[in-house]
Parts: structure tokens; C-alpha cells; sequence
């Protein structure tokens, strides 16, 4: 591989767009060529970029210039596209999801393991410095033991008409959980509910139960009137906000919590001591605890650059993907469970790993 990393860019629209620019813009990497069957968005990005542009992915692929490929064409096209990057040898960072069916997303799993090559999945959120943050507040036990997180991700559209809101926006909310618990959910309850009389559901309204006790609830919605951004972690010691639309202080964490006192007036901090035989909480007199709010100064690259940045170093072998094929797939299987759960009017259903 030449020390310069090649990276093609395929779909230029809305999301392609920017990653285009931030592949352009690294010092890790040059932009080998994009594809896009719109004329207009071809013509634009060449000229933009100074790249050859191609209308067929297969014609880019075959001119052999790029080591690895970004795909931000609509969702049903991603397996089929990663595949055929794969296939002919280059590395690929596929747009969330990774594909529309578990059983895809794990073959294309296989498929880059069998051929050493890098498979990586857009879950933006993860290269972005507030939820890395939040992952070591809760690794370094600053928040105690998680008892449960509530993501909010609302708005008034953008209204999608080849996904339903849960499959376009909920990758981003699962990956985020699966990260900060660094575990897979075991069951999964979800209601789904296509509001504006079409065949797509409009909202979402999922929890997911972690074996280890985390209870995560996910409300996805493009029918909402504010744009909320809004992830909310309660643990037994403190708990922490994290609002992405607040550009100056996104991660607030409260020193608050409740705490248990026993008989002999001893603080036993909730989650961390179970009753023991013959002993119950409602022995515990139960105390909340409102301490100060801080707020950290949180300074780190656009999260879109990170991850290209990431992609580059992951193609030259520095390191494996952060989001590799591997947590890609469990995303869909957790997607997958949800519409089960929701087929089933809402039923709690074990996920299928
Ligand atoms: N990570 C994020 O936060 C985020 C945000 C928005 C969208 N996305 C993802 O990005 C992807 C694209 O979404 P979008 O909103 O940019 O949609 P879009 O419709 O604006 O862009 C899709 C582009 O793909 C092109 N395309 C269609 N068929 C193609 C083909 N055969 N070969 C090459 N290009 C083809 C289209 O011409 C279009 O330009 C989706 O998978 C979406 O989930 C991710």
C-alpha cells in the first residue's frame, strides 16, 4: 500500500457530501475518486475536488486506484456495495447501517475476515468526544454502577422514505449504548408506529435489558416538534446529561444520587450491595443525595474527520476499527430484534447473537 492511504468516495448526496470533504480535507488520506449516478452531484464534487468521478462503483473499482472505499449510498444498496468493494479487494467504511438483515451484515463480517481486509460501519457517534467521554465516566466507576440510560433523538424530519425512523436514526443510539456499557443487550422490547399513514414507522420506542442490569430506553422520532439530542445515564453515584445540541457544554454530570442507609446509620450506596439473606432494602431508609453539577470543557476534532482519520489509520494496519464489522452487525441483530419485538405488539424477545 503507498504511504498515502487512497480512499473513493461513493454517494455524494446529503451525508456523502461531507465525508467527501472530510476525506479531501485529512492529512491522512487523499481522495482517489468518487461515484455517483446523479450528473449534477458527480460533475460538482469532481470539480470540487479535482478527482475523477465515475457513475458505476464497479468502473472506480476496476481503474484499482483506491486501498479503501467509503459508501454513503441509500441503505438498501450498503451490503451489495460493501460486498463488491470487498470482492475486488479494497478495504470499506459502510454508512449506518451496515445492512438491512443480520444474516447480511454477519456474512460481510466473514467475508472481510476471510480476505484480511478492513470492515468498518459510520457510527459517527463514537468518534466524537462526548461520548467518548461519557464511556470513561462510566469505565472509571465516576458514575457508579449504571442503572439505566435514555436516549431522546427527535425531530421534525427529516422524513425518510426508504428507512423508518428506528432503522435510520436508532444505529446511532444503539452503537452509543453498546459503546458506553461496552455489552450486548439480551432482550429487547420495542413499539413501532406509522403515524403518517404510510407503510414506514415514524416513531420508536425501544428498551433494551443488559444481563448486568442496565435498562436502556430509545425514543427515535422525525414527527417532534424541538430537535432533541439528548442521552441521560442515572448511575448509583452520579449521572450525566449529555446534550448534543448544546455546543459549549454537551456533558453536564450531577453529583447526585440516592443513597441507602442502614440500621447502624452506614451509607450503602445502591447497586453496589445486595441485600443479603434475610435482609431487605425496605430495612434501608432511602436518601436522596443533590450534590454540584459540572460541567467539563470538552475540546476534540469534528467527530466526521476522526472518523475518516480513523479509517485511514485502520487501512494502513495501525489498528483494528473501532466499529468494525463485528459491532455493525450487532447493531442490526438488536435492529432486527426490535422489529420482532414490535411485530409482536411490543413482546420482550431475546436477541439473536
Ligand atoms: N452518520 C450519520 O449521521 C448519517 C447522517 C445522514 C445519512 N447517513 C447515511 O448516509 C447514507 C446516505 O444518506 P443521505 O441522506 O446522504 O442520502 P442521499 O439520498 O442524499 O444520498 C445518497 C446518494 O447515493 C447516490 N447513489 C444512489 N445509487 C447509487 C449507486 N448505485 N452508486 C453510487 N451512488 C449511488 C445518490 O445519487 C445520492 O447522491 C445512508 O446510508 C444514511 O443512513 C448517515
Amino acid at each position: 500500500m503507498a504511504d498515502s492511504v487512497r480512499i473513493g468516495m461513493t454517494g455524494v448526496g446529503y451525508w456523502g457530501s461531507k465525508l467527501a470533504r472530510n476525506i479531501y480535507e485529512s492529512r491522512e488520506c487523499d481522495l482517489a475518486w468518487i461515484v455517483d449516478p446523479d450528473p449534477a452531484l458527480r460533475s460538482a464534487a469532481a470539480d470540487r475536488y479535482g478527482c475523477p468521478a465515475f457513475s458505476d462503483l464497479g468502473e472506480a473499482l476496476a481503474q484499482g486506484a483506491a486501498d479503501g472505499v467509503v459508501l454513503a449510498t441509500p441503505a438498501s444498496m450498503h451490503a451489495e456495495h460493501a460486498r463488491q468493494c470487498l470482492e475486488a479487494g479494497a478495504g470499506v467504511m459502510v454508512e449506518k447501517p451496515l445492512a438491512l438483515t443480520g444474516a447480511e451484515a454477519r456474512s460481510l463480517t466473514s467475508l472481510a475476515d476471510s480476505k484480511g481486509l478492513v470492515l468498518m460501519v459510520g457510527h459517527t457517534f463514537l468518534f466524537s468526544e462526548p461520548v467518548r467521554y461519557l464511556r470513561q465516566l462510566i469505565a472509571d466507576g465516576s458514575l457508579g454502577d449504571v442503572l439505566y440510560v435514555y436516549s431522546q433523538r427527535l425531530n421534525l424530519g427529516i422524513i425518510r422514505d426508504d428507512l423508518n425512523a428506528l432503522w435510520n436514526l436508532g444505529p446511532h443510539d444503539i452503537a452509543i449504548a453498546l459503546y458506553l456499557l461496552d455489552d450486548r443487550p439480551a432482550r429487547v422490547s420495542s413499539r413501532q408506529y406509522a403515524l403518517l399513514s404510510r407503510e414506514l414507522e415514524d416513531v420508536a420506542f425501544v428498551t433494551l435489558e443488559f444481563d448486568a442490569g442496565p435498562v436502556v430506553h430509545i425514543h427515535e422520532s422525525w414527527l417532534d416538534p424541538r430537535k432533541v439530542r439528548l442521552l441521560t445515564i442515572v448511575g448509583s453515584k452520579a449521572m450525566a446529561v449529555y446534550d448534543d445540541t448544546d455546543g459549549d457544554s454537551p456533558i453536564r454530570i450531577y453529583d447526585t444520587g440516592v443513597v441507602a442507609h442502614d440500621e447502624d446509620g452506614q451509607e450503602v450506596p445502591l447497586g453496589q450491595r445486595a441485600p443479603e439473606v434475610g435482609e431487605s432494602f425496605a430495612q434501608f431508609k432511602l436518601l436522596t443525595r443533590a450534590g454540584d453539577m459540572h460541567a467539563p470543557r470538552l475540546v476534540g476534532a469534528e467527530p466526521l474527520r476522526s472518523e475518516i482519520d480513523h479509517f485511514a489509520a485502520s487501512l494502513r494496519g495501525d489498528h483494528p476499527p473501532l466499529t468494525d464489522g463485528a459491532h455493525g452487525a450487532d447493531v442490526v441483530a438488536v435492529l432486527e430484534a426490535a422489529d420482532a419485538s414490535s411485530a409482536q405488539g411490543g413482546a420482550v424477545v431475546p436477541v439473536d447473537w
